[in-house]
């Protein structure tokens, strides 16, 4: 199996997460790139997608990688957000992520929190319909953390036994 973990990150929590994904890729070809390196999608049976979620859904850039990858190829999509983990923000966004899959096979989705800017944060608090918002937020300072990077590596092994086991839906880029 060939494998790319490819994603885009502002401020390092994603590559962090992308990174343990990578580490925990063992016995396989595979590479790491940002999105905006991953031109050549073709060589690869399995990319892992990660972004950070912005404004409820992923990144700008993402949703365009979305839209170049091939259709007969498998998904597994991550993605750091600051919203609490499993939480009605943080599952909704995943949900999105997945829609904007365009025949592809998502084979399975990772989520965990990444401490957000504290600009972002100071600009939510100085609104009063954000400030609930801002306070989850903040909660994610220190994140990833080492569980999260556990998590992520338990995903990948996953993922791995997944798309060896799951068949695409057979249609040719
Ligand atoms: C402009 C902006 C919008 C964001 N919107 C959301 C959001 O809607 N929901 C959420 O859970 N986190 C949101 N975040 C937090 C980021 O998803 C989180 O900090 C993420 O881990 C950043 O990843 P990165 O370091 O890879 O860029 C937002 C951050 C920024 C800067």
């Amino acid at each position: 199996m060939n494998i790319l973990v490819a994603y885009h990150s502002d401020t390092g929590n994603t590559r962090k997460i992308a990174e343990a994904i990578f580490s925990a890729i063992r016995d396989t070809r595979k590479k790491l790139l940002p999105i905006d390196q991953a031109v050549d999608l073709a060589p690869y049976d399995l990319i892992f997608c990660g972004t950070p979620v912005q404004n409820h859904s992923v990144h700008p850039k993402m949703v365009r990688f979305f839209q170049e990858i091939p259709k007969a190829k498998k998904l597994a999509i991550f993605l750091t957000h600051g919203s609490l983990r499993g939480g009605e923000k943080a599952v909704s966004a995943i949900y999105h992520a997945v829609s904007l899959s365009s025949g592809q096979t998502v084979i399975g989705t990772f989520g965990c929190r990444g401490q957000v800017k504290p600009q972002m944060i100071d600009i939510w608090m100085d609104s009063p319909q954000h400030q609930a918002w801002a306070r989850e937020a903040q909660s994610a300072n220190g994140h990833p953390d080492a569980a999260d990077i556990e998590d992520a590596r338990e995903f990948a092994e996953t993922m791995l036994y997944a798309a060896e086991h799951i068949h695409g839906s057979g249609k040719k880029s």
